[in-house]
């Protein structure tokens, strides 16, 4: 690899278009937040100014991908839109079969439909929420593995998001009849976008083969994962990204997968497996709830746009800027002693609010009132990822989760050095600050997923 000898991190793009952001006075942000109850979720986009709640179906499309968007073929079967979809697919993960879906946990419900039920186990790194949310709604039990490296912000294990191959033992010598598959997230977006090493997939891999269990990726941010493999793994410098996402692929036997993360695209997902009688199950459900399995809730011109997208975002100079910019931010908030989850994840820098907001209990969800902190004081839009997020448990009790982070999840091609220059400097204040925030507590909720809706209250 050829490192460049400048500082500047120089974005591998021009802007074509452009999308005019609103200013916003506090006043009005102190309004606009009590009238959504509280929770980011519930505001409307156009009083946010840096939007940073979610770096999914957020990105910025290339020329060519508009221009695919143009070549998007509508015809209800067979169109060439999905041929174009599934040969980008199976460049990257050769897969027998590739079931288009509308997105990401589309194509969870179709698998977990399919494989899930009462009494069944599925292991994981760490389940993202609607994994979680679509084997529960089975009757399924979800359950997370990391290595506890994955589980200490502060440790610097390059590969944090390492699923815990003996604890995933443990489970199948306790519970092998129970679990009909296992998971493995990359990189691990809930245990703070960290990375997952080919090594630790291979042992993954053997304790599946011995105890005879499928391993599918969940592979959103793939492409971010092999980069981290290359530039972290020993042996995998010189490899191209492409190949190393493909030996990630040969691991397993099937993926669901979002294309609004690493594809580049604004919508669409996949489910793509090897089992032809599995795949022949998942196919009829498609067809219920998704579509006919050659557009799978998609338009032809979505297609197109995770094919183009899919060759974009395993390209070097890209994924060089994607990375090292998200770096950029994080040591910036380190260097002004904002806590922070370290080594930075790819598609996001994580805040450990339990540290930063000691004053806080976790069951007050101080990261809810950090990110509502910085809603106030500059118009960013982050996420809550900690005890609103998971502390509600199946039988309706309340436990603080593992961590209280709050993600700043950063958008692909999207915002420039200045976003990001303006958003150290919101951060910093606010932190300059932590001792005088306050907690929150939920008077409203749903059963599930509350992170989406639920109504606040300041505490205090
Ligand atoms: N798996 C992971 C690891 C995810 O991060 C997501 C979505 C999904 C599955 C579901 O995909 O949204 O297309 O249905 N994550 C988004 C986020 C929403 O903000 O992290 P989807």
């Amino acid at each position: 690899m050829t490192e460049s000898p400048y500082r500047t991190i120089i974005e591998p793009f021009r802007i074509h278009s452009v999308e005019p952001l609103r200013m916003t006075t506090r006043v009005e942000r102190v309004e606009r937040l009590s009238a959504a109850g509280y929770n980011l979720f519930r505001l409307y986009s156009d009083d946010v100014l840096v939007d940073l709640l979610t770096d999914s179906g957020t990105g910025a499309m290339s020329a060519e991908q508009w221009a695919g968007i143009q070549r998007g073929n509508e015809s209800y079967a067979g169109a060439p839109s999905f041929y174009r979809f599934r040969h980008a697919v199976t460049e990257l993960f050769p897969f027998r079969h590739v079931l288009p879906t509308h997105q990401g946990r589309a194509a969870e419900k179709i698998l977990f439909s399919a494989i899930g039920g009462a009494g069944k186990v599925v292991p994981n790194n760490t389940h993202f929420d609607t994994t979680r949310a679509n084997i529960e709604f089975t009757g399924a039990e979800a359950v997370d593995l990391p290595i506890p490296e994955g589980r200490d912000a502060r440790d610097r294990h390059p590969f944090k998001g390492n699923l815990d191959v003996t604890a995933l033992e443990q489970l199948l010598v306790h519970r092998g009849d129970d679990v009909p598959l296992v998971m493995v997230t990359v990189t691990n977006n809930a245990g703070g976008g960290q990375p997952v090493s080919l090594a630790n997939l291979r042992a993954v891999r053997e304790v599946c083969e011995r105890y005879g269990k499928p391993l599918f990726l969940d592979a959103c941010r793939f492409a971010e994962n092999a980069w981290f493999i290359k530039t972290r793994e020993p042996g995998y410098a010189d490899i191209a990204v492409p190949d190393i996402v493909r030996e990630m692929a040969s691991l397993a036997d099937g993926m669901t997968m979002s294309a609004k993360k690493d594809p580049l695209a604004n919508i669409g997902g996949w489910l793509a497996l090897d089992d032809d009688g599995l795949a022949e199950q998942c196919r009829t459900l498609e067809i219920l709830t998704e579509g006919f399995p050659t557009y799978g809730g998609l338009a032809g011109r979505d297609l197109e746009a995770i094919a183009q997208g899919l060759t974009e975002c395993v390209q070097e100079d890209y994924l060089r800027y994607r990375i090292r910019s998200t770096a950029y931010l994080g040591e910036a908030l380190e260097a002004a002693g904002v806590p922070v989850v370290v080594p930075f994840g790819g598609s996001a820098v994580f805040l450990d609010a339990r540290a930063l907001l000691p004053q806080i209990p976790p069951l007050e969800y101080p990261g809810q009132a950090l990110a509502c902190a910085l809603y106030v004081e500059g118009g960013i839009r982050a996420c809550e990822i900690g005890t609103v997020m998971f502390g509600r448990q199946p039988d309706g009790s309340e436990q603080p989760a593992v961590m209280d982070l709050v993600r700043l999840a950063i958008p692909r091609r999207t915002y420039t050095q200045s976003h990001i220059d303006f958003t150290i400097e919101v951060l910093t204040r606010v932190a300059a600050r932590a001792g005088e925030l306050r907690g929150l507590q939920i008077i409203e909720e749903p059963p599930r997923l509350r992170h989406f809706t639920a109504g606040f209250a300041p505490l205090g």
